[in-house]
């Protein structure tokens, strides 16, 4: 298949698939890949240029498979190698790339050059690969320096400590290891030229497979001031640290870019990608990540940190509007590691306004599964089956991410709600607990519903595709009170204790607007020649239409 070389990328829609919550095709609760590879038609049906897999590689699941024990390989439980091999061409034969999830800064503390590392001892040169170090005290019974771990607690543990460590041979083992995230998950030492020389392999094997980019976990952090100086807050933030957004990244991001673009652009899958999980605290922080010839996306965070008002909408956009539009930083509305939108926006009125806006700005927009669908945050998972480190590791005072990854529901009956898709019918209960009613979601019950979730999302899709104005990365002017650019809009503040009014307006050339209603009263949309969409129903108002609260509308102008 021949494609063109402007990158599909710039303007991709692009689904992630949590793939253990996914669908599951052995009945075993968990999903897999062979489950996903029987749902491509949904995917197709609904209208995506590409899918991004969370990680399937093996590991023992201490944080949801980001602790990767084999690089190269799939998890017994989600496939092979060859099934593997499968889903991407039976993906590809309907027009859908696959983008991987690359795990750089750690790995799972079952990963061999780790328990080589272990193994070795104190002194020994495995280690140089992870960041070991002695205690600090007099005993060495501190942790090394101050860091925290993102999950809770401190970023380092005791070698000894590791389960099945063997220990007991030679001098005790009194070195400290470093994880920023959970203690199964050692941190590489990026300053090593192997540890370098083997990610450059890890993305060869998976680019030579024909996968179409990679999602690039935790991209920010990697390499680690080698001072290993205390931070001044121990307080983690996603500011510039001794652990996050360190200068060598950048001839790293170059060096991959160089090998994603050796892969020929003419062919499908097209040009490769790189999509990074920056996190990071002001705009300056992420601006040097944008440089062309760096990794060619980094994710928009802004939806995702922005309350649900006008305000801070269109601030969110603005701020990374003005340095790229969002072909280089798509836009996200919700993941695998934040609250749903349904339940951080408030309802799911806001949600489906908010979807309309998120897919009519220029460039990429990335949904998570289930968004489509209007999936809630599950918040009563019982303790006993939370899987989240971030959970245990705080005792319980962060809640964690269990509740946006529960399996989705496929079909309004139980058991499952289809998630099992079994030939018997027999299966045992899916991993995360789904709540009763789960079903009243599901994508039999929306199919047909031209007022649900799913129906919204296709017929936006659709017009994404068909509209000249939508898709692509062509300019959007706002068209309110700060017409002019990037200002910061002006926005009377309610007086009476309820939100602040606010609308948002823009329009894309040729003969679309957006206008979006987040304020308290209905207000009559602009003059239009059609209304092509609406995220809630539009009374009729005599011939004008009236836009309620917490609506979005697309405009034919
Ligand atoms: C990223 C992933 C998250 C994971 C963490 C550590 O933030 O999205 O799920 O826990 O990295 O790998």
């Amino acid at each position: 298949m021949t494609v063109s070389e402007t990158p599909w990328w710039k303007d991709a829609v692009v689904y992630q698939v949590y793939p253990r919550s996914f669908a599951d095709s052995d009945g075993d609760g968990i999903g897999d890949l062979e489950g996903l590879r029987g749902r491509l038609d949904y995917l197709a049906d609904l209208g995506v240029d590409a899918i991004w897999l969370t990680p399937f590689y093996p590991s023992p699941l201490h944080d949801g498979g980001y602790d990767v024990a084999d690089y190269r390989d799939v998890d017994p439980r989600l496939g092979t190698l060859a099934g593997f091999d499968a889903l991407l061409a039976d993906a590809g034969g309907r027009g859908i790339r696959v983008i991987a999830d690359l795990v750089p800064n750690h790995c799972s503390w079952d990963h061999p050059l780790f328990r080589a590392a272990l193994a070795a001892g104190p002194g020994g040169r495995e280690r140089d690969l992870f960041t070991f170090r002695p205690g600090r005290g007099a005993d060495g019974s501190q942790p090394p320096n101050n860091w925290p771990s993102a999950f809770g607690g401190p970023a380092w543990d005791r070698a000894r400590e590791v389960p099945g460590q063997p220990g007991g041979a030679g001098a005790p083992d009194e070195d400290w290891y470093l994880h920023m995230f959970d203690v199964s998950q050692p941190d590489f030492n990026w300053h090593h030229p192997a540890v370098v020389a083997m990610f450059e392999d890890i993305l060869r094997f998976w680019l030579d497979r024909g996968v179409a980019g990679f999602r690039v976990d935790v991209a920010h952090g990697l390499f680690k001031d080698a001072t290993l100086a205390d931070t001044p807050s121990p307080e983690r933030s996603h500011a510039p640290s001794g652990y996050y957004h360190q200068p060598e990244l950048h001839a790293l991001y170059r060096t991959w870019r160089k090998i994603a673009d050796s892969y020929p652009a003419a062919t499908f899958p097209g040009p490769r990608t790189a999509v990074g999980e920056v996190w990071y605290d002001k705009p300056s922080t992420l601006r040097p990540y944008l440089a062309p010839d760096e990794l060619p996306q980094v994710f928009n965070f802004g939806f995702i940190l922005s309350p649900w008002d006008a305000a801070s909408v269109r601030a969110a956009i603005d701020a990374t509007y003005a340095m790229s539009d969002g072909s280089q930083a798509p836009w996200v509305l919700g993941n695998h590691d934040v609250v749903r939108p349904v339940t951080r926006f408030g309802s799911p009125a806001a949600a489906r306004a908010t979807a309309l806006v998120q897919l009519a700005l220029p460039g990429s927009a990335y949904i998570y599964q289930g968004e489509e669908l209007g999936l809630p945050e599950v918040l009563d998972i019982p303790d006993s089956a939370r899987q989240d480190p971030t959970f245990h590791r705080t005792g319980g005072r962060r809640i964690g991410r269990d509740g946006c990854r529960v399996p989705l529901p496929w079909s309004t009956s139980s058991p499952s709600y289809g998630f099992s898709i079994t030939g018997s019918g027999h299966s045992s209960p899916a991993w995360l607990p789904q709540p009763t009613g789960w079903g009243t979601y599901s994508v039999e019950a929306e199919r047909d519903d031209p007022a649900s979730f799913l129906s919204l999302y296709k017929a936006a899709l659709r017009l994404r595709r068909s509209h000249p104005a939508l898709g692509g990365t062509g300019a959007l002017r706002w068209l309110d009170a700060d017409a002019a650019g990037p200002s910061p809009i002006r926005q009377p503040e309610g007086t009476d204790g309820r939100p602040p009014k606010g609308q948002l307006h823009f329009r894309r050339e040729p003969g679309f607007e957006l206008f979006a209603n987040l304020g308290p009263d209905p207000v009559p949309a602009p003059p239009h020649r059609e209304v092509l969409l609406a995220s809630s129903p539009l009374p009729d108002a005599g011939g004008s239409a009236l836009v309620p609260p917490g609506t979005t509308v697309w405009l034919a102008v």
